[in-house]
Formats: structure tokens, sequence, C-alpha cells
């Protein structure tokens, strides 16, 4: 009773297909819309994309349940949850990483969101739809995230709409939000599969795309499937975990899991249907790297029909998945503070954001006053990101894993995921994958970072 009552102070989810929205919201971001096709283009291609699916059900899947049920188990933030399933203990400490991740790759993916922001109000301004060729397009891009003030301002922007959001608590704003953003940007991007399809030579680019080419696959291939079905998750950081957490219990985790994950790996698909055909239409090169889409796509909507408008809508829909996962990692942040420090929602939003926003301002730099200053041939937002979602990612997943595994135990975890007598029909794979196909394999992506 007392845990009911706590719970609906903190504020839960609406609907069903709210939380799973929202979820999904959180998921999909510029690691679906800008990293995924950039990285699918450097590893060869179809390969990469089934091994990517593969990480995506063995391991991601079964994370994602973890976190979702510790979260509406004790219905707190990272570090709650688990000082109240072991208090104490240095199990702890996974929650105070999460926050910390929440903290720094917010910091970061501010700064790449701003650009989105930016290569909106530009594609409005008909400034980027001019350009002859992907070089011409190149140098603008480089131009622009080199000018100190254009740069902060737009990161500035993205936090503060970030912010705005989050002020509004659970289901006022990041539920309302979701609903309305993420069915809107399933439509945009199957139009723009449409005509992407439809350009002559894109074929190449479906062959590309889907034909699965195994000469092109080594180990480490495997290994960037795995932190990327792991980013692209929203995984590691007690982001599920805090979602979860405002989960009432009449939802069914297990089945929720499953819709999140088909989700949010189909629009990466789906990005990557979009995005190839227009390459190879073009005759680029898919291994253009972090640029693709900032310098290579605005050339490619200058040569197709209504390209001008279509630029937009490209731009508006990353701009959208960017900031319904921008909201998710202040959200954990914003909990820690409302429910371990009592503070209020206001008071956490606003000072948390102030300090991730000054902290992310050399990021925000790195790539034009600040690039030539380098620590280990490293710029700060390379090394914010690499200690990010390259060391507390994974170890914080890894930990999670083992914690449900072994530690709290599949056991406790499965009653509370079949509560209300909730379907779990794959519940003996989930304990399976969770204790030990789970924590191995992220071990060797952390390990990875070594070689
Ligand atoms: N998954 C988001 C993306 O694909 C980014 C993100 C949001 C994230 N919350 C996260 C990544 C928590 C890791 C952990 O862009």
């Amino acid at each position: 009773m007392v845990r009911s009552n706590h719970k609906n102070s903190r504020g839960l989810w609406n609907t069903r297909l709210g939380f799973i929205l929202a979820a999904s919201g959180s998921a999909v971001g510029l690691g679906n819309i800008w990293k995924f096709p950039y990285i699918v283009g450097q590893n060869g291609g179809g390969a990469f994309v089934l091994i990517y699916i593969l990480c995506t059900i063995a391991i991601g899947l079964p994370i994602m349940l973890a976190e979702f049920t510790i979260g509406r188990k004790t219905s707190l933030n990272p570090v709650g949850a688990f000082q109240s399933l072991k208090s104490g203990t240095h199990w702890v400490k996974i929650g105070y990483m999460g926050v910390l991740a929440g903290f720094f790759i917010l910091s970061f993916y501010a700064v790449v969101g701003g650009w989105t922001l930016a290569y909106v109000v530009k594609a409005f301004t008909h400034t980027i739809s001019n350009f002859s060729s992907p070089k011409e397009a190149g140098q603008f891009f480089g131009s622009f995230i080199s000018n100190t003030w254009e740069v902060l301002v737009y990161q500035a922007l993205f936090m503060g709409i970030c912010v705005g959001i989050v002020l509004r608590g659970i289901q006022g704003g990041i539920e309302r939000a979701c609903k309305i953003l993420m069915p809107t940007l399933v439509i945009i991007l199957i139009l723009l599969m449409f005509r992407a399809l439809t350009l002559p030579g894109a074929m190449a680019g479906v062959e590309f795309y889907l034909k699965p080419d195994f000469s092109k696959v080594g180990p480490q291939t495997i290994l960037i499937a795995l932190g990327q079905a792991f980013f692209s998750l929203s995984l590691g950081m007690g982001c599920m975990l805090t979602y979860g957490s405002y989960l009432p219990e009449r939802e069914n985790l297990a089945s929720a899991t499953v819709y999140v994950v088909i989700f949010d790996t189909m629009i990466a698909l789906l990005v990557g249907m979009v995005i190839f055909p227009a390459v190879f239409a073009m005759g680029l090169q898919p291994t253009e790297g972090p640029s693709l889409v900032f310098s290579v796509l605005p050339t490619v909507f200058v040569s197709i029909p209504f390209g001008n408008l279509v630029s937009i809508i490209f731009f508006a829909l990353l701009a959208i998945a960017a900031i319904t996962s921008g909201i998710s990692l202040l959200e954990v942040v914003v909990a820690y503070f409302i429910d371990q420090r009592k503070w209020s929602r206001k008071k956490a939003v606003l000072i948390t954001s102030t300090i991730i926003f000054s902290f992310g301002v050399p990021s925000g730099l790195s790539f034009g006053v600040l690039s030539d200053v380098k620590v280990f041939d490293m710029t700060f937002f390379d090394h914010v990101d690499n200690f990010a979602s390259n060391y507390l990612l994974p170890l914080g997943g890894m930990l999670t894993a083992i914690f449900v595994g072994w530690i709290w135990g599949t056991k406790s975890a499965e009653e509370e995921i079949e509560k209300n007598e909730a379907k779990f029909r794959w519940r003996n794979t989930w304990g399976f994958l969770i204790r030990y196909i789970t924590p191995i394999a992220v071990f060797l992506v952390f390990c990875a970072k070594f070689f």
C-alpha cells in the first residue's frame, strides 16, 4: 500500500502504449539514425546487420527486461533501486555509475543534438540546399561545427527543449511528447524510404544493405555490433530502469520489452533502407563515416525532386529522435535528485541541466577553438564519449546482468515479471541468457577496448 502511494506521488505512465512509446523514444535516437548507418557502411553492410540483430536479441533484450524489472520492483532511480534491493553493498555503485554516465552522455549528446537542430533551421532557410558535391557539403559542415557561438547556442537550445519536457514530469511531459513524436517519426521514415527506393540506381544500395557478405566479418565486427546494440537500446546506465520505475503493476514487462526492442531495431533497419539506396543512387561511398548524415545527405537531397522539403523532414526527424533520447538521459539524473536528495522536480531539472550544459561546453567547442587541445590524441568530446560509452555503459550492463542473475536472483526477478499472472513464456531462456550469455558477451566487448 505504502509502495503504491509512493508510486503514484512520483508519477506513473498513463497508458500501456504511452510507456512503450516513451521507452522506444529513449532507445531511438542519434544511435539509430546517425550512428547505425555509418557503422553498417564501415563494416561491410548485410553481414553486420545480421550480427547486430543477433546481439540485440541475445544480449540487449535480456538486459532491458532486467532493467525494467528492477525499476518496477523498486519504483526508484538507479541509486535508490540497488540500495533498496541490496543496501549497504558495493552493488549500489552500479546506480551511481549510471547517474554519472547519464550526466556525461547527455553533455555531449546535446552537442550533436544541437547540430541536428541547426540543420533543421538551415534546411528551412535553404542554406544547405545548394551543394554541388558531397565535398562541398562536408566543408560546410566542418565550418559550421567549428563556429563557437552557433554551436553553443544550438547546444543550449537542445538542452532547453529537453528541460521544458522533463519539467512537466512523467505523464504530462515525457509521455505526451513521445506519443505524438514517435508515430510521426515512423510515418516520415516510411515516406522517405519510398522516395529513396524509387531513385535510379537505388537497388545497389539495397543489395549492399541486405545481402550478407561474411568475408568482411572479423571478431572486431562482432564487438562493434554488440556495442552499438547497447547504445542504441539505451542500456547499461539505468535509463530503462528509471523508465520502468514509473510503470504500474498491471503492465506485462516481458512483452513490453519485446515491443521496445522490435521498435528500436525496426527504426534502425528502416533508416538503413533510406540511407543506403540514396547513397548508392548518388554514386557515393557507404564508408563515409560519422559525417555521412550531415555532409552526404544534403547533397543527396539537392538532386532529388522536392529535395529541400525532404531535407527539412529528415533533419526534423533526426532532431525529434535526439530529443526523446535526451529527455531520457536527463530524467535519470533528475530522478536521482528527486528520490534520493528529496529535491523538487523543478529544482532538480534546472540545476542538473545547467551543470550538464556547462560541462558540455568544452565538448561543443571540441570541433572548433578546442580542436587542437588533445590529450592522447583525443579531444574533450572524444574523452567524455569514450569514457561514458565505452567504459561506464558496458561495465554497468555487465554488472546489472550479474546482479540480477546471481545476487538479487532470477527467482525474485521472475516473481516480479510474472506479477498479476503476467505471461512470460521465454522465462527459462531469459534466465539462461542473463546469467551466462549476457555477462560473458559484454565482458568481451569491454575487453575489446583494451586490444
Ligand atoms: N539510445 C539512444 C540513441 O540511440 C541514446 C541513449 C539514450 C542512451 N539514453 C541512453 C544510450 C542510455 C545509452 C544509455 O541515440
